[in-house]
């Protein structure tokens, strides 16, 4: 059988050559996984990582973050949320024992004013509709489990299934696991280069082209031809917090008067407090008036904020899409799968959009959860595509 994109070289069982564009936490997943499968992986990428994964906190919250009409991505979600303890298993093995930072602590959603907690049950009612886990608790009972929140947080809703990871320790290990599996990497941006109507390799900006049976698209927010991406920007904190005395034991989001804000507490004492959500075009400058409010917002929770070592102020942009669902799949162009488009999940998706590539590569079925994805709902069909369905 011919297969669907075109080189018998690089498909199924028989191995072959593959650009991945982009080098954050999903570039380098998906690079790693095809490896696995003995294709011969190039990576490129001038910063691997520098992108939103930098920014990233980490979160692993399909069921906190829960938007309404948001159902396939909730699904998506949760099916990447289940399989993480293995995905990070998997890498941490492969990387020799590096860390990921995997921490199985669950979520605490609280609300400050009686507004912000009549937002928060709105959002309960709709997370118990649909038969997630989730509890209502009092102001004392959110104290009860973090005694450092403010006496004014007046309730929340404990989210026990809403993990987290370090973003940084999981890239690390996923490019020391890559560069194990003989993933070369490339430090230059790329295009895309596409002759006679399929995708043929990348040329690189000094020139040079990487000659590829399939190129694989994880550029994120960058603008690019094939990808309807568009930037969303988030200025996100790291605090210090002192090795005795930890403020929080869980990830604690929370709503106040009306604004998010989530404070993300991990082992090594970094305290992730994010983020802003601009859509004003790709721009990385950090603004005084985000600082700000997300430490007035992060001390409204949790006063101890205030004592805190402030490390770091980044900003970053977020690769969105037009419905907030990734793109996983093959694009316009025959030789060319997308794996872009993960907005403000690119992390928890990682490990199953690295999984559902390195299938779609050999032609193979992927979930219903991530056939959800396919770029063709955006618009015009591959032949490349139809014959992935046709098979
Ligand atoms: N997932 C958290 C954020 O994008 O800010």
């Amino acid at each position: 059988m011919v297969p669907p994109w075109g080189s018998p070289a690089a498909h199924g069982a028989v191995p072959g050559r593959v650009v991945v564009l982009g080098g954050g936490v999903v570039g380098a997943a998906c690079a790693w996984r095809l490896a696995g499968r003995g294709h011969r992986v190039v990576l490129v990428d001038p910063v691997p990582g520098g992108g939103a994964s930098r920014a990233a906190a980490g979160m692993l919250a399909p069921v906190s973050e829960l938007h309404h009409g948001e159902r396939e991505l909730l699904e998506l979600g949760l099916l990447a949320a289940a399989g993480f303890p293995r995905y990070v298993a998997d890498v941490e093995r492969a990387a020799g024992g590096a860390p990921t930072g995997y921490r199985a602590c669950g979520t605490l959603v609280v609300a400050l004013d009686a507004g912000d907690r009549a937002r928060l049950a709105d959002v309960r009612r709709a997370q118990e509709r649909l038969g997630l886990d989730v509890r209502a608790l009092t102001g004392r009972e959110c104290r009860r489990l973090e005694p450092l929140l403010d006496p004014g947080v007046s309730g929340g809703t404990l989210v026990r299934g809403d993990h987290q990871v370090d973003p940084r320790e999981l890239l690390r290990a996923l490019r020391a696991a890559a560069r194990d599996r003989g993933v070369e990497h490339v430090a230059e941006t790329g295009e895309v280069l596409v002759e006679d109507g399929r995708a043929s390799g990348v040329r690189l900006a000094g020139g040079a082209v990487l000659r590829a049976d399939l190129v694989v698209l994880a550029t994120g927010a960058r603008a690019h031809p094939h990808a309807p991406v568009r930037p969303v920007k988030g200025q996100v904190l790291r605090l210090r917090m002192p090795p005795a005395g930890h403020l929080l034991t869980r990830t604690v989001r929370g709503v106040v008067r009306d604004r998010d804000v989530y404070l993300v507490p991990r082992r090594s004492g970094e305290l992730v407090v994010g983020a802003t959500t601009e859509e004003r075009g790709f721009d990385e400058a950090v603004t005084a008036g985000a600082v700000h409010d997300l430490l007035r917002d992060a001390q409204a929770l949790v006063p101890g904020v205030a004592e805190l070592e402030l490390v770091e102020v980044l900003a970053r942009s977020r690769p969105g899409s037009p419905d907030n669902l990734p793109l996983i799949g093959f694009g316009e162009v025959p030789g060319l799968l997308l794996a872009t488009g993960h907005h403000r999940n690119g992390v928890l998706l990682s490990g199953i959009t690295a999984d559902a590539v390195a299938a779609l590569a050999a032609g193979e079925d992927v979930p219903p959860e991530v056939a959800a994805c396919d770029p063709g709902r955006f618009g015009s069909r591959t032949a490349a595509r139809e014959e992935v369905r046709a098979r």
